[in-house]
């Protein structure tokens, strides 16, 4: 693709449909290693503020009339409003307390379809986000969410693009479901849709770019859709009346792959693939990948070659395509720190040519994130375990939130925008998670090298031991469960996840110090007990060989130190310098 201005136009649409981006992966129990289904989830907007919405259960509080209050997820601006219903369940983080959890990505999709087509004339007033926290109100299991979807988008239309949403539950079931509105002229509100079911041992994944193609049309338990999934893309004029429908492709129809969306979005599919499937697959998709092929669709989802642990999943959600052709790690815009992120926006432009950023999973504008696992083995309030994180994917700590939990730890509560309240982003708040987490990342996005591999070990090491305390919590709770009910277990369980948010947060702040004292100008700073000045040795960490070619390839001779009568060896040399 080489790009006139229609096509650079088209492009510029495109990215900004997909200004949110996000990256999804959902795990089935027969594809991890402790039976529990798993769905991973970067939430990836520069202007998120990364807290766990909770809303507490309700009963018997929606009478006729009582209405409930719609804002668009991404812009805040109200969109309307729609009846309450009588009974909600507990929502917390993206779960309920009937183990339900749902994320999302924005595929954007046909701009017929896409960009918010039945506001002004149909009057829709569901958005994308404000959908997920409805649902997780009044569903309690995956298809129970299906249909919730569409009866809520029936009833109220969608005033979003195009969504996959990544959905599954206590049994343990995981659904992919993705739709797109009906547009202005169909003159039907709602969105038409596919929902298949992942089968029991396979990997599915998501990020940005549809990717449900042909699906079944006699397979209820495993495929659901909306029966005029197909006309409305005859309406449109996207799909030949006379064509056979069952050769009608969900995504070459509504959302079909150009270089940017296999280059940024299945591309992220493919670097979670690459690191599960069976030997071969990175290669066979790379052409794919990176936009050179966009035909060689990869499949839905895939079986993996060994089961998948939580640790497992956290790092294919925490990755920069490191090691692979599209390590944004090993070139000039790495800086001096070989840093994986760029200064975006993803695509720019330098003499009349377009180039792009990659666009790597876990990122830095990422608002929050989460890997939810459902527990089959565990009773429904207990079933959902949220990793909650507050920031990047890679450079924040996750904390374990259950679905019931009727409490947030002080670092973590707060409104999003789909409740109508702004994200406060413009002061720094040292209470707050987000900030502290964010402190974290940042001062690791200028120091990559040096500072990423410290942040890394010790969310790795917090994570493990979090997670074994989890195994021990889970005894305690089930007993409790057994012998004293529900509510105790869950009172149980809601004390564990604020006290450990409320550690982990105190823990985060000191971490911040410890990397800032570490790193401090430029050295490696560590402690050295027998040192007078400082008891600490200041390493001066230099530039790796392959940062010292490009500024030599650069300024050739202009910072050559000359090797004639001056300095006399390098003895003198290194003399001469260490004390400036
Ligand atoms: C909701 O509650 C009101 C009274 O509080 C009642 O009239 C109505 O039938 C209830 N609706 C449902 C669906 O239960
Ligand atoms: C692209 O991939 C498809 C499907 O594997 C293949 O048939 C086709 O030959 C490939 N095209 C190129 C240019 O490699």
């Amino acid at each position: 693709m080489s790009g006139g201005p229609l096509l650079l136009t088209l492009l510029l649409v495109l990215m900004a449909t997909i200004s949110n981006g996000c990256t999804d992966i959902l795990v089935t129990p027969g594809a991890s290693a402790d039976g529990s289904s798993m769905i991973g989830y970067n939430a990836d907007s520069v202007s998120l503020y990364g807290v766990l919405y909770h809303y507490p259960r309700t009963e018997g509080r929606g009478g006729p009339g009582e209405l409930r209050q719609v804002f668009d997820w991404d812009s805040g601006v109200r969109f309307g409003e729609i009846p309450e219903v009588n009974s909600t369940y507990n929502v917390i983080g993206n779960s309920n307390e009937h183990g339900l959890v749902i994320g999302e990505s924005t595929f954007g999709g046909v701009p017929e379809l896409a960009g918010q087509k039945q506001i002004d004339a149909l009057g829709a007033v569901l958005d994308y986000g404000s959908l997920i926290y409805i649902t997780l109100q009044r569903a309690k299991t995956a298809v129970e969410a299906i249909h919730t979807i569409n009866a809520l988008l029936d009833a109220y239309g969608y005033a979003s693009s195009g969504e996959s949403f990544s959905i599954s539950d206590k049994s343990g079931d995981v659904w992919m479901m993705e739709l797109i509105g009906r547009g202005d002229t169909y003159k039907k509100l709602g969105a038409v849709w596919v929902a298949q079911k992942i089968p029991d041992g396979y990997v599915g994944a998501h990020a940005n770019q549809a990717r449900t193609t042909t699906f079944p049309r006699d397979d209820p338990q495993n495929c659901l859709f909306a029966e005029d999934v197909v006309d409305v893309a005859v309406h449109y004029g996207l799909y030949p009346s006379t064509a056979d429908p069952l050769k009608f492709s969900f995504s070459d129809t509504y959302n079909p792959v150009q270089f940017t969306s296999a280059r940024m979005s299945e591309a992220r599919v493919w670097s979670m693939f690459s690191q599960i499937a069976e030997e071969g697959f990175q290669q066979q998709y790379l052409d794919y990948a990176l936009g050179i092929n966009i035909t060689k669709r990869m499949p839905l989802f895939i079986k993996p070659r060994a089961k998948l642990s939580l640790i497992d999943v956290m790092q294919l959600m925490n990755s920069h395509y490191e090691g692979t052709k599209l390590d944004p790690a090993k070139d000039n815009g790495a800086g001096i720190f070989a840093s994986p992120y760029r200064s975006r926006p993803l695509v720019w432009e330098y003499q009349g040519k377009h180039y792009h950023n990659e666009r790597t999973l876990a990122t830095p504008r990422t608002g929050w994130s989460f890997i939810a696992q459902l527990r089959p083995w565990m009773p429904a309030e207990l079933s959902a375990l949220v990793w909650f994180a507050a920031d990047d994917s890679s450079t924040s700590p996750r904390v374990p939130v259950f679905g019931s939990n009727w409490q947030v730890a002080e670092p973590y509560v707060g409104k999003g925008t789909q409740d109508g309240v702004p994200a406060p982003l413009l002061k720094l708040d040292m209470t707050k998670a987000f900030w502290v987490q964010n402190m974290v990342s940042n001062f690791c996005y200028y120091r990559w090298q040096d500072a990423y591999p410290v942040v890394r070990e010790k969310i790795d090491n917090l994570q493990r031991d979090l997670l074994k305390q989890v195994q021990t919590l889970d005894d305690q709770l089930l007993k409790i469960y057994k012998t004293k009910g529900a509510k105790e277990a869950v009172d149980f369980a809601t004390q564990f996840s604020v006290r450990t948010a409320n550690a982990v947060h105190q823990q985060w702040l000191e971490f911040y110090g410890e990397l800032f004292v570490r790193f401090r100008d430029f050295h490696i700073i560590t402690e050295k007990k027998d040192e007078p000045s400082c008891g600490c040795d200041a390493k001066e960490p230099g530039l790796v060989d392959a940062v010292k070619k490009r500024i030599i390839d650069e300024t050739g001779d202009h910072y050559e130190i000359p090797s004639n009568g001056q300095i006399l060896n390098k003895e003198s040399l290194l003399r001469s310098v260490a004390v400036q």
